[in-house]
């Protein structure tokens, strides 16, 4: 990577969005990283960058990153076939978005399976969760971690107290089959749409709500044309850090182990931080004057009853032992 001369302007951008203006030496393997993220206190923007100065630094001459955020290369709908056509190397999509390659990672999507991340992080930390990582090696997807995201929330034009104010609302999801069931299961209509498209679906009232994470709803600034966010903690997202196997198989066996301890440090590293993260994010939406609902734990157990029976809808698809797996990190 030749070394990067920033000008004044670049001054006010911090390392994280220099880091994606890294332009390679001639002879360097290029590796595009593209994810649908943006801001700088966003997880994902922090972990990708990381990898990015990483592998710039410690492959110099060999590999060089370059990160493209915010949709700039693929969005949500392309990425993944990108992929596979070698126009792109590393991806960090969410996991409730591989339904057309796998279910089995709708089991991530079932809302309240993880009381918290550390749940999370321990399922995938188990040998369930290690297995899951390479479910689709025979499509050439490589997952080379589990980034953590956050516990999702529920925003709205109007305050979601109780699952029943949702009945009537159309609300943005992935393209997760088991989300479309959890909204149908409030009462709601599943509208599935592109992240980068979220705010101004919110804003011209094609969709009602959303849910995501704290981190994901202030980079985007969804609070900004939401009366109100929910604390309901219903889902986890999450991401799969992942390439191909045929990039990954081009690779010299060195340069292939170096690449992978790299990711492997950065994973956890990033897994690790990823709590401040939101914390940091949803203290930044109160401060610029969003509005978030904490529920106590009977109006939560409305939340947890309305929902469960998705568990049921999805268990043949799943796998019931999965299911227990997962519920039991
Ligand atoms: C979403 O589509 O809501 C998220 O998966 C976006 C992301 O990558 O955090």
């Amino acid at each position: 990577m030749k070394k990067l001369t920033l000008g004044l302007s670049a001054l006010a951008l911090s390392v994280s969005a220099a880091t994606a203006q890294a332009n390679c030496d001639a002879g360097e393997v290029v590796a595009k990283l593209s994810h649908v993220t943006g801001g700088t206190t966003h997880p994902k923007v922090v972990a990708a960058n990381n990898f990015a100065e990483r592998v710039n630094k410690e492959m110099n001459g060999y590999m060089c990153v370059e990160v493209y955020p915010n949709s700039t290369l693929f969005g949500d709908s392309k990425e993944l076939e990108a992929l596979l056509l070698g126009d792109v190397q590393i991806l960090a999509p969410s996991l409730s978005k591989f339904g057309s390659y796998t279910p089995k990672y709708g089991v991530f999507d079932l809302p309240f399976i993880f009381k918290d991340m550390d749940a999370a992080i321990n399922f995938t930390n188990s040998k369930d969760g290690k297995k899951l990582l390479n479910e689709m090696e025979d499509v050439g997807f490589v997952g080379l971690g589990y980034w953590m995201s956050g516990m999702k929330y529920f925003s709205a034009n109007k305050a979601l107290l109780e699952p029943t104010d949702a009945a009537g609302l159309k609300f943005r999801v992935q393209s997760s089959d088991v989300a479309k069931a959890m909204i149908a299961a409030m009462g709601g209509t599943p509208q599935a749409m592109a992240f980068s498209e979220v705010y101004g679906g919110l804003q011209t009232g094609v969709v009602d709500g959303q849910e995501n994470t704290w981190s994901n709803i202030y980079t985007k600034k969804f609070f900004e044309v939401q009366d109100s966010t929910t604390e309901t903690s219903h889902q986890l997202l999450a991401y799969l850090f992942m390439t191909s196997k045929e990039f990954l198989d081009s690779m010299p066996a060195d340069k292939r182990a170096q690449f992978l301890k790299i990711a492997d440090e950065v994973t956890n590293e990033a897994n690790l931080a990823v709590k401040a993260a939101e914390n940091t994010n949803r203290e930044n939406i109160l401060k610029a004057g969003g509005k978030i609902n904490t529920l106590d734990a009977a109006a939560r157990k409305k939340w947890v009853d309305a929902m469960k029976p998705v568990w049921k809808q999805f268990e043949d698809q799943i796998g019931a032992d999965l299911i227990d797996s997962a519920a039991n990190s």
